[in-house]
C-alpha cells in the first residue's frame, strides 16, 4: 500500500532540470569576464568561500538546494497560461506569475536582497547564487512555457548522435526539456552527454572565452546591456516573453508530432544549436550587466561592501 502510494507519487512528481551544469557554468563564467572592477569586488566578497567554489559553482547552487529549499523550485521557471505553442506564444505579467513565484518575481525578489545592504551576508550570497542561476534558466526556451510541463512530458524521444561515440538513445525516456537543457549544448561543444566536474569546468570555461571573444568583437563588453532597471520587472518580463517567443519559433517549429519521429540530434540539432548558443551568450551578458547594476547601486552604502 505504501509502496503503491510513493510509486505513484513519484511518477506524478515533474522531473524539471535546468540548463545542464555546462550551461548554468558558462553563463558564471561569461559574466565574470564582464564584470568591472566594483562588481568583481563586491562579489569576490559576497560570495567567499572554503570550498575553491567560483563562479560557475555559484550559478549552479540554485540547483543543489531544490531539496532542501522545496518552496524554490517554482522560481526556476513560468508557465505562461494563454500559451498554445506553437500557434500562440505570450506571456503576461504579473497575472501568469501565482502567488508562490515565478523566475520573474524571485528575481526581482533577490535583487532587492541583494541590494539591502543590512541584510546579512549569507541571505546576500544566497540571493546571488539565486539571481546568477535564475537569468541563466529564463534563457531557457523551455523555462519560459508551461505546454507540457515545459518540455519535460514530450517523450521518449531519439538522440542518436552523442559524441564522441557510442551512447546511442533513442527510445529511452529522453524527453524535449532534456534535449534543450543538456543535447545540444553538449553536442555543438563536441562534448559527450556526462563529464566529470574537472572536464565539465574546463569545458564550461573554453565555451565562456568562446563567447566573451565574439562579445567583444561585436562591441558588446562589460556591463553594456539594453537593461539595467534594477528596480523594476520590466526588463526581466521582457526577456522572458523573448524566450517563451523561441519556443512558438523554434522549439515547436516543426510540430511534436516530427519531433517524436525524428533523430533530432540530425536536423533538429542543426537548426537549433545557434539559438542554444546565442541564449546561453546572452544570458551571461545580462547577467553581468544585472551584476554591474549591483555594485554600482550598492557602493557608497554599507561598512564595507
Ligand atoms: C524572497 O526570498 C526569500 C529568501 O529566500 C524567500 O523566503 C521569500 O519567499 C521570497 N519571496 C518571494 C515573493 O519570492
Ligand atoms: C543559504 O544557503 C545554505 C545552503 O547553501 C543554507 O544552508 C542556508 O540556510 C541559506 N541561508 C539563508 C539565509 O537562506
Amino acid at each position: 500500500m505504501h509502496f503503491t502510494a510513493f510509486v505513484t507519487l513519484a511518477l506524478a512528481a515533474p522531473v524539471v532540470h535546468t540548463w545542464g551544469d555546462l550551461g548554468h557554468r558558462t553563463v558564471g563564467y561569461l559574466a565574470e569576464k564582464h564584470l568591472t572592477v566594483g562588481a568583481l569586488t563586491l562579489f569576490g566578497r559576497l560570495l567567499a568561500n572554503e570550498n575553491n567554489h567560483d563562479y560557475s559553482d555559484a550559478a549552479t547552487w540554485a540547483d543543489t538546494v531544490k531539496r532542501s529549499m522545496p518552496w524554490s523550485r517554482g522560481f526556476h521557471y513560468i508557465n505562461p497560461e494563454k500559451d498554445d505553442p506553437p500557434t500562440t506564444c505570450h506571456v503576461s505579467w504579473p497575472s501568469d506569475c501565482p502567488k508562490s513565484g515565478c523566475v520573474v518575481s524571485a528575481i526581482a525578489n533577490y535583487t532587492s536582497i541583494v541590494l539591502d545592504t543590512r541584510q546579512p551576508l549569507i541571505q546576500r550570497k544566497n540571493a546571488t547564487m539565486f539571481i546568477m542561476h535564475l537569468i541563466g534558466d529564463l534563457h531557457q526556451p523551455l523555462h519560459a512555457v508551461g505546454w507540457k510541463t515545459g518540455g519535460n512530458e514530450v517523450k521518449p524521444l531519439c538522440w542518436k548522435r552523442t559524441p564522441p561515440a557510442g551512447q546511442v538513445r533513442c527510445g529511452g525516456d529522453l524527453n524535449l526539456h532534456e534535449v534543450w537543457d543538456t543535447r545540444l549544448a553538449h553536442t555543438l561543444r563536441g562534448l559527450p552527454i556526462s563529464l566529470d566536474n574537472g572536464r565539465e569546468k574546463r569545458a564550461a570555461a573554453e565555451w565562456a572565452d568562446d563567447l566573451f571573444s565574439r562579445q567583444r568583437a561585436a562591441g558588446l563588453v562589460g556591463g553594456k546591456s539594453e537593461c539595467d532597471e534594477l528596480g523594476t520587472t520590466k526588463c526581466i518580463v521582457g526577456w522572458t516573453a523573448e524566450s517563451n517567443a523561441l519556443v512558438c519559433s523554434h522549439v515547436l517549429k516543426r510540430g511534436e508530432q516530427w519531433i517524436l519521429r525524428n533523430d533530432l540530434s540530425e536536423e533538429y540539432f542543426d537548426e537549433n544549436w545557434e539559438t542554444v548558443d546565442h541564449q546561453i551568450g546572452l544570458a551571461g551578458l545580462r547577467l553581468a550587466a544585472w551584476m554591474n547594476a549591483i555594485a554600482l547601486a550598492t557602493s557608497g552604502r554599507g561598512k564595507d561592501l
